[in-house]
């Protein structure tokens, strides 16, 4: 995000309130690997990255709030009270969310503004809800001294989601979002929160997102409906999540689930189990083990918990052929979005300018192409 952006975003919030606002960056997050296994309370490895949003806050003389998201020139206004959901309100209930949020926990922001944009394209599985939740949340403790600590920062971010938004996200974007650290990804384990900050530099190699522009009109449903099959298979096996669970496990309880269900809760433990297995070859510096892994992962996702399309397994299939790449996956909720691809440094925009073209001839659309940098979580920024 460049420095030009963020003087834009306060520019526009002294021009529309005539006031200096505090200024917060939240970055976007990747996910080495570890899908749907946050909400298993499993494994995952994600890392914050240079797209977020940038929000700049400040007290109102109003009796109301007053939001303007700046990328999309809409503005919107509320009375901090009695706080729903906006039917189809989109990033409007993201915002509610965290003031209703913070009512529930009884404490209640006075009238404030906001003005919001970020460079995370919409859709493209790079948490720009995650970066806009924290954002807030994050803005506002800062505004009015909440005294709120980041751990409950983001699980005031998550319930948002769950409540204003209607999807039953794990913590993993929030987590990453908020805790994110420059070079480093973070081995999160999403039933303590206890977290290992693990050093990113794959020497030869560098990670490079594709993004398909592939976005699902039902992900929400599909994603709940995910949760509701591993939370209905960890019921059968009465164990608190599929965390707790193995293939023995669910051998025994075959019978009583569709092979649909079987596959679903044997990806998440295979997944998790993966997880672990990521971090300990990236500690080895197994650069081409912790590749395979990716091409696992997605196998996986398309065959096993369904969460593929026709665009991700196309790049993956690809990047399995080139041999500059040594690892890809789909990456993020699924059914579209970006894949995350290990490539050789120096084949980095051979291989963009290849994968781009082969994708446009099969598409007859385009793909987009990130290189991304590892950076720091949520923090305030100089105005
Ligand atoms: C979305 C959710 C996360 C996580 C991923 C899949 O990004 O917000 O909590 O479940 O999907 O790994």
């Amino acid at each position: 995000m460049t420095q030009t952006f963020i003087n834009n975003i306060s520019q526009t919030y002294k021009r529309l309130y005539s006031s200096d606002p505090i200024l917060v960056k939240s970055p976007g997050r990747i996910n080495i690997i570890g899908e749907h296994t946050d909400y298993n309370d499993g494994f995952v490895l994600p890392a914050a990255i240079n797209k977020g949003i940038v929000a700049a806050l400040g007290k109102s003389k109003n009796d109301y709030c007053s939001v303007f998201a700046s990328d999309l020139n809409e503005k919107f206004e509320f009375i901090p009270e009695n706080i729903e959901a906006v039917p189809n309100g989109n990033w409007r209930n993201y915002i509610l969310g965290i003031v209703g949020e913070l009512q529930k926990k009884g404490i209640n922001t006075p009238p404030f503004n906001l003005v919001f944009g970020g460079d995370i394209p919409n859709g493209a599985g790079l948490s720009s809800s995650a970066a806009l939740e924290n954002s807030v949340v994050f803005g506002l403790n800062e505004l009015f001294d909440l005294g709120l600590k980041k751990e409950d920062m983001i699980l005031i971010s998550q319930m948002a989601e769950h409540h204003y938004v209607g999807v039953r996200c794990g913590i993993m974007d929030q987590f990453s979002s908020m805790f994110g650290e420059k070079d480093h990804a973070i081995l999160l384990d999403c039933r303590t929160q206890k977290a290992k900050s693990i050093k990113i530099d794959f020497e030869d190699y560098e990670l490079l997102l594709i993004n398909t522009n592939v976005t699902h009109k039902l992900v929400d449903a599909e994603y709940n409906d995910r949760r509701n099959v591993c939370e209905k298979v960890a019921g059968l096996l009465n164990l608190k999540a599929l965390r707790d669970a193995t293939q023995e496990h669910l051998n025994v309880i075959k019978n009583q689930l569709s092979e649909d269900e079987f596959q679903k809760a044997l990806y998440v433990i295979q997944e998790n189990d993966r997880v672990l297995k990521a971090a300990k070859m990236i500690a080895e510096n197994n650069i081409e083990g912790l590749g395979e892994l990716l091409f696992e992962a997605h196998k996986g996702a398309q065959f096993q918990f369904k969460i593929s399309c026709e665009e991700l397994d196309f790049l993956v299939e690809k990047a399995k052929h080139n041999p500059s790449v040594i690892g890809a996956r789909m990456m993020g909720g699924g059914f579209g979005g970006c894949t995350i691809n290990i490539v050789k440094k120096d084949e980095l925009q051979n291989y963009a300018d290849t994968i781009s073209t082969a994708y446009k001839q099969q598409f007859k659309k385009d793909c987009s192409i990130y290189y991304i940098s590892l950076e720091e979580g949520t923090h305030l920024i100089n105005n």
